[in-house]
């Protein structure tokens, strides 16, 4: 498939279902996880230009900054901690509507108001985190929840 994105105005829902076959072809046949994760990243924030989105992965008893686009970012978070460590230890989706009111949130960018964090799971470990940041409060819901469940379920670990 080409690499060219295509691009669509439309509501929420629209546009996942736009992304989600493209991101599919992007993954197709390619084995290497970096690779898979980093144009995940970059569709994702081609379609929705929200401020960070990226992933972090489990290594030993943390999670460790892997590929993104936005903002640099905090490069370790540890299991409980933040929004993304609490989602690894709960092992469920954590839509966060206003991050000020998320006890313990770390603010990797000042300027992130809400966010949505995804754990990936594999024989029911957590193996890492899809994490989506953006400028404005309420942005993520349960449509973003299950759209990008069910990308981060195509990713090969
Ligand atoms: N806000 C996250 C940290 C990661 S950054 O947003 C990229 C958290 O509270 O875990």
């Amino acid at each position: 498939m080409s690499e060219d994105l295509k691009i669509i105005i439309g509501n929420k829902t629209e546009q996942y279902q736009s992304l989600i076959p493209q991101i599919k072809g992007l993954l197709d046949g390619e084995p290497d996880l970096i690779a898979n994760l980093a144009n995940i990243c970059g569709a994702l924030k081609e379609q929705f230009n929200w401020l960070w989105i990226g992933f972090y992965l489990v290594k030993k008893d943390e999670l460790v900054l892997g590929p993104f686009q936005g903002p640099v970012a905090c490069t370790r978070i540890k299991k409980g901690r933040g929004v993304c460590g609490t989602s690894w230890q709960k092992a469920e989706t954590l839509i966060v509507p206003d991050v000020e009111k998320f006890p313990g949130h770390i603010a990797c960018s000042s300027l992130s108001r809400s966010e949505i964090v995804v754990p990936i799971i594999r024989n029911h470990l957590v193996v890492g985190v899809l994490d989506a940041d953006s400028l404005q409060t309420n942005q993520f819901d349960k449509t973003d929840q299950q759209f990008l469940e069910e990308i981060v379920s195509f990713i090969s670990f």
